[in-house]
């Protein structure tokens, strides 16, 4: 059964998550509802740790040094922060009027989508994107967009949420994600719904060496993963070719 768009209403009735062009709408929507709690809960839901997660990621980039960078889905523009206190120059870019409106960063903010960006070909020193991976409909589309906008020898690194592979911590990431965090969404973010989608969400992430494989068909070399925090957040790597 597909998703109602309207309303609070994020996931099917029986539990299944958004596909295609629904996927894209409900998405888009939820995030314009979250985003003026969006940054609290990230804290919360995070234990505080997002923020360091961000900061590897900017770390793992190693882009030109001032060079311009692309912080697709940005958000309310975490990482457009971290990029610049780096010394890199970015520009944010994500399809939520909504987050981009409670964004308070200095970097200019473009509204448009991942799979058709609105930059020039072969400009861009850097592309960064965090926590999106798994919320796009078309990653395909998405990294052949970060490969065309990337000059040669331009660098990519994408941050996101996965589940560890080791039983027990996977255990403990399931408490906390599918138990506690759609409560406290409740509580904090009035939207038990969308923290409810948020950890089901990772289903929507291919398997590491598939996300590797496919940016590599992109047009990506040196491509590479990390993993965070025992497995519950995956960091993604590459060199445009
Ligand atoms: C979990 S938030 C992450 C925000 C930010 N990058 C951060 O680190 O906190 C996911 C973001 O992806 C954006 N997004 C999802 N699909 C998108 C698309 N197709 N094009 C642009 N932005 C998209 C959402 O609007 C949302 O702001």
């Amino acid at each position: 059964m597909g998703p109602v768009v309207s309303g609070h209403q994020v996931l099917g009735r029986d539990g299944s998550l958004p596909q295609g062009a629904e996927k894209h709408d409900v998405v888009e929507g939820m995030f314009d509802r979250l985003a003026p709690r969006y940054d609290r809960m990230n804290r919360i839901i995070s234990l505080g740790m997002d923020k360091g997660w961000r900061r590897r990621t900017v770390d793992a980039l190693a882009a030109v040094a001032g060079g311009t960078v692309l912080d697709l889905a940005c958000g309310t523009g975490d990482v457009c922060r971290d990029l610049a206190a780096r010394g890199y120059t970015p520009v944010g870019l994500d399809f939520s009027a909504g987050m981009l409106a409670s964004a308070r960063v200095d970097a200019p903010l473009v509204r448009g989508d991942g799979a058709a960006l609105p930059v020039a070909t072969g400009g861009l020193d850097g592309v960064t994107c965090g926590f999106a991976l798994r919320n796009f409909v078309d990653l395909d589309a998405v990294f052949a967009e970060c490969a065309r906008v990337l000059r040669p020898g331009g660098r990519f690194a994408a941050l996101d949420a996965t589940v560890p592979t080791n039983p027990l911590l996977r255990a403990g990431n399931a408490v906390w994600f599918r138990g506690a965090v759609p409560l406290l969404g409740r509580m904090v973010a009035h939207d038990a719904e969308a923290y409810r989608y948020l950890p089901k969400s990772t289903a929507y992430l291919p398997p590491a060496p598939e996300l590797e494989h496919r940016l590599r068909a992109a047009g990506f070399r040196d491509v590479r993963h990390a993993t965070l925090t025992g497995g519950s957040v995956l960091l993604l790597t590459g060199t445009r070719a």
